[in-house]
């Protein structure tokens, strides 16, 4: 049984698509261990307590520096013993020792193709907003792996959407998480639970 950490910043709706297809039998041979935020008033511990998965916030905000935030992060982490770590919607950078540590076994799901829209500060609804300022006609989401870059790892998945005329931010957020990171962020833990990768 493959035995994932999931972090989380906001309001979890790719934790949710993960639960569900572990619910609905369609992700077999994978559980959800811990899932962890960064962020105290983010929905996402709500989803995972409702579903009865031990939920924890480690807050930068509560360490006087970033290195004594890193080391705590990386503690709770291995406490666990996680197979994979899934960053679904985390919007903290990873500490570099937890990289090293975990290489190839920590994914990450971004609201683009990478390489457009991504690196630093481009996360979010921000991605979605410079799609639209550039006019593209095509944008979507990625799954990748991480490493010490911002959105650089190894790409695992992608699956593209249509943007459509008089698109706000939001309405093509919501379309992306629907048409490809609610399917894509699935399917590559499926993969990985199955040894494909
Ligand atoms: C998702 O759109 C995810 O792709 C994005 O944050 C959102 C979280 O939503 N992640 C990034 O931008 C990472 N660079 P959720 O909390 O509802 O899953």
């Amino acid at each position: 049984m493959l035995r994932i950490g999931v972090m989380v910043s906001g309001g979890g709706t790719n934790l949710q698509s993960i639960m569900d297809n572990i619910d609905s039998g369609a992700i077999t041979g994978a559980e959800i261990a811990v899932v962890i935020s960064n962020n105290p008033g983010a929905y996402a511990l709500e989803r995972a307590r409702n579903h009865g998965i031990e939920a924890v916030c480690i807050s930068p905000k509560s360490f006087s520096d970033r290195e004594a935030f890193n080391e705590t992060l990386l503690e709770k982490v291995n406490e666990y013993h996680l197979d994979l770590i899934v960053l679904a919607g985390f919007l903290v950078r990873i500490p570099p020792k937890m990289i090293e540590k975990y290489r190839n076994r920590i994914i990450n799901i971004h609201p683009s193709l990478i390489p457009s829209f991504c690196g630093v500060g481009c996360y979010g609804l921000k991605v979605h907003e410079a799609a639209l300022k550039r006019g593209v006609k095509v944008t979507g989401a990625t799954v990748h792996f991480v490493d010490e870059g911002m959105d650089s790892g190894p790409i695992i998945l992608q699956k593209a959407v249509e943007v459509k005329p008089g698109d706000t931010p939001e309405i093509l957020q919501r379309r992306v998480m629907e048409e490809a990171e609610w399917k894509i962020l699935p399917k590559a833990i499926q993969m990985i639970a199955d040894g494909e990768i």
